[in-house]
């Protein structure tokens, strides 16, 4: 027998935490039942376990991607209004992955999908400050100045004050600008909104790389697997060398 929040995470659904969240939202099935409660304790070789309608298998071998996501594809696998996902760009019969993180509708660039709920959870955890580089076209001319401001820290719509990042003019397009831009958190939005705050609205974003994983020569709509010895570097980067 096996608690069946514990389950879940072998099967790579999410972190045990995570999976706690998701049994208490009563997305997760026991033999047909809804199971809302902790500690139902459940025999993988008798019980049937479904998370969102679709059955989990224990200790699926683990599987993470690297997608150059195109401009209008959601990062989440189901979208109130219709749009497109970047799951449907994935086909792996017999593998359920979930987007690590999110990237806005319009931006486009390097997206790790996993089934390794303990990978997803290292790279979003807040701790860990995991580095993910961008490039954007701003609006206008940005100077010098505001690139100090955007590697010191601004002060986003809400008043949360940025953390030190780093920045980089790459240099003009036409009337506008391209930067380079690395953040060590994830607010939401948070690099549109830094734009924002020095006056220079994000025109176009591309997300290049996280941690030492570029998004090299891959076309957009195009994935490829993560090799062992990526995927290891990516839970150094995080601190998580297991
Ligand atoms: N920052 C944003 O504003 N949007 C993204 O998609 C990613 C980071």
């Amino acid at each position: 027998m096996i608690r069946l929040q514990k389950y879940l995470a072998h099967a790579g659904i999410g972190s045990l935490r995570t999976c706690e969240q998701y049994i208490a939202q009563g997305l997760v099935q026991v033999n047909g039942q809804t199971v809302t409660v902790m500690g139902v304790q459940i025999d993988p070789e008798r019980d049937t376990v479904a998370f969102r309608g679709r059955p989990v298998h224990e200790a699926e071998a683990k599987v993470t991607i690297l997608l150059n996501k195109p401009e209008g594809y959601v990062t989440t696998s189901r979208d109130q209004f219709g749009r497109p996902s970047v799951l449907d760009l994935v086909d792996l019969p017999g593998v359920r992955l979930y987007p690590v993180g999110r990237l806005d509708y319009q931006t486009t660039g390097l997206l790790l999908l996993t089934n390794d709920g303990a990978l997803t959870h290292q790279l979003t955890h807040p701790r860990h400050h995991v580095a993910k580089t961008y490039e954007a076209l701003l609006q206008g001319e940005v100077r010098g100045e505001e690139i100090r401001q955007l590697e010191k820290g601004v002060v986003l719509d809400d008043g949360y004050r940025t953390k030190p990042a780093k920045a980089r003019l790459i240099g003009p397009k036409g009337r506008n600008s391209l930067i380079q831009l690395t953040i060590f958190e994830g607010k939401n939005h948070q690099v549109r909104r830094m734009a924002k705050a020095i006056r220079h609205p994000v025109l176009h974003l591309k997300r290049v790389q996280i941690a030492d994983l570029s998004i090299g020569t891959l076309k957009e709509g195009s994935w490829r697997k993560l090799t062992e010895k990526e995927v290891q570097d990516l839970k150094r980067a995080c601190g998580q060398s297991r």
